[in-house]
C-alpha cells in the first residue's frame, strides 16, 4: 500500500507531521515520535515578541498553557517556554542531530525585517523548511483586509527570495476572502498552507474581571472546517496543502486527504495519546484502504474537493439553508 506524499517538495512516505507545539522541546520525545513513524516534525513557534522582549514572553505563554493544560505541559519543560532566539537555534540544532526526519522551524513575526532577520538564522541552523505562522490582530482597526493581506503577502515573498529551503504559511480561518488570499500567497511563491490556526479561547472571569485564555486539546469535530479549506483549494494552486486541527484518526486523515491534503499535522491526538498514537493513526488508515481496496492515498487525493465534485455547491453557504430545512 502507497501512502507516501510529497509535502513542501519533500518526498515523505506518509502524510503523518507532528505539528508546531511542545512535541518538539524534547529531545527524547522528538526520537519516540520519529520511532512511531512520525513523517516530519514542526517545532513551536518563535515569537518575534521573544525576539525583541523576552523577558514578556515567558509571562504570556505559561499564562496560556500552565493551568488548563496538563498533558501538554507535561510534554514542555518550563525554561523551552520562553525561548528567545538564540536558545530557539541552539534547541533547532539539538533537534536536528537527534533525529533524520525533516525539522521545520516556525516563526511568528511582526515586523517584515524581524521575518526576514530570523528566517535566515533559522535556515542556516539546519531547518529543512520554514512555516511561517501569520497571526493579525483583527481588533486592529487601523488596517483593512487589504493592508493585512498585502502585508502578509510581501513577508512571504521577501522571506522566500532570502531562503532557499522550502516555506509554508500557517493561516488563520476567519479570512474574509480565503480563497483569494491563499492563491495571492500561492502566487507569491509558499510552498505549502497550512490549514488553519487554532486561535486560545477566551473567556472573561466575571468575579476576578479577568480575561482568562485557555487552549483546549482539540477533537475531530475540528477538522470540517479545515476539510472545506483544503477543498476550495485543492488542485487549484501550486503550494501543497496540509491540514492542522481535528487530526485524530486515520478516517480523520483520509477525509484530509480526500479534501486535497498532501500532509497531515498532528498535536492534540499525540498530546493526549503520546508518540504511539502515531502507529494506531497508521494502522486504521491502512486498514480502512485495504477495506475499501485504496492501493494508494494519491489516487484518492483532492477526489472530494470543490473542483472535483459533482455537486460543488455541497461545500458552499446556499446549502446552509438546505441544511435548515
Ligand atoms: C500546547 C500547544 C502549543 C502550540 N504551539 C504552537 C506554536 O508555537 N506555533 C503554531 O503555529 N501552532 C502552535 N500550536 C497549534 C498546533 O500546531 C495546531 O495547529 C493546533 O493545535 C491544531 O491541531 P490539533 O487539533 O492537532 O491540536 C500549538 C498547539 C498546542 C496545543
Amino acid at each position: 500500500m502507497d501512502l507516501s506524499t510529497t509535502y513542501l517538495g519533500m518526498r515523505l512516505s506518509h502524510p503523518l507531521i507532528v505539528g508546531a507545539g511542545p512535541l518538539g522541546d524534547d529531545p527524547d520525545t522528538v526520537r519516540a515520535l520519529e520511532d512511531a513513524g512520525a513523517a516530519m516534525i514542526v517545532l513551536r513557534s518563535l515569537y518575534e515578541e521573544e525576539v525583541t522582549q523576552e523577558q514578556m514572553s515567558e509571562f504570556v505563554n505559561v499564562e496560556a498553557f500552565s493551568e488548563s493544560f496538563p498533558e501538554a505541559t507535561s510534554f514542555a519543560p518550563d525554561p523551552l517556554l520562553s525561548l528567545g532566539p538564540d536558545e530557539y537555534l541552539e534547541h533547532l540544532r539539538l533537534i536536528k542531530d537527534a533525529v533524520d526526519i525533516p525539522v521545520m522551524a516556525s516563526l511568528n513575526g511582526m515586523t517584515a525585517s524581524g521575518w526576514l532577520n530570523y528566517a535566515k538564522l533559522l535556515e542556516e541552523a539546519g531547518a529543512d523548511g520554514l512555516e511561517l505562522h501569520i497571526y493579525h490582530a483583527a481588533s486592529d482597526m487601523t488596517a483593512s483586509a487589504a493592508d493585512v493581506e498585502s502585508n502578509a503577502i510581501d513577508i512571504v515573498r521577501e522571506v522566500k527570495r532570502s531562503l532557499r529551503i522550502p516555506v509554508a504559511v500557517k493561516l488563520a480561518p476567519l479570512l474574509t476572502a480565503f480563497a483569494h488570499f491563499a492563491k495571492s500567497l500561492d502566487d507569491a511563491g509558499a510552498d505549502a498552507l497550512v490549514l488553519f490556526t487554532r486561535f486560545h479561547r477566551i473567556d472573561i472571569d466575571v468575579d476576578e474581571l479577568e480575561v482568562v485564555r485557555t487552549l483546549p486539546l482539540s477533537d475531530s469535530s475540528e477538522l470540517p472546517l479545515r476539510l472545506r479549506g483544503a477543498a476550495a483549494l485543492a488542485g487549484r494552486i501550486k503550494a501543497s496543502i496540509a491540514v492542522t486541527g481535528g487530526v485524530h484518526t486515520g478516517i480523520d486523515v483520509i477525509k484530509a486527504t480526500m479534501a486535497g491534503a498532501h500532509g497531515t499535522q498532528l498535536v492534540s491526538a499525540l498530546l493526549r495519546h503520546g508518540p504511539d498514537h502515531l502507529r494506531t493513526v497508521r494502522r486504521e488508515l491502512e486498514s480502512w484502504m485495504r477495506e475499501h481496496e485504496w492501493e494508494s492515498l494519491g489516487e484518492m487525493r483532492g477526489n472530494m474537493s470543490l473542483e472535483r465534485i459533482a455537486d460543488p455547491a455541497a461545500y458552499e453557504r446556499a446549502n446552509f439553508r438546505m441544511a435548515l430545512r
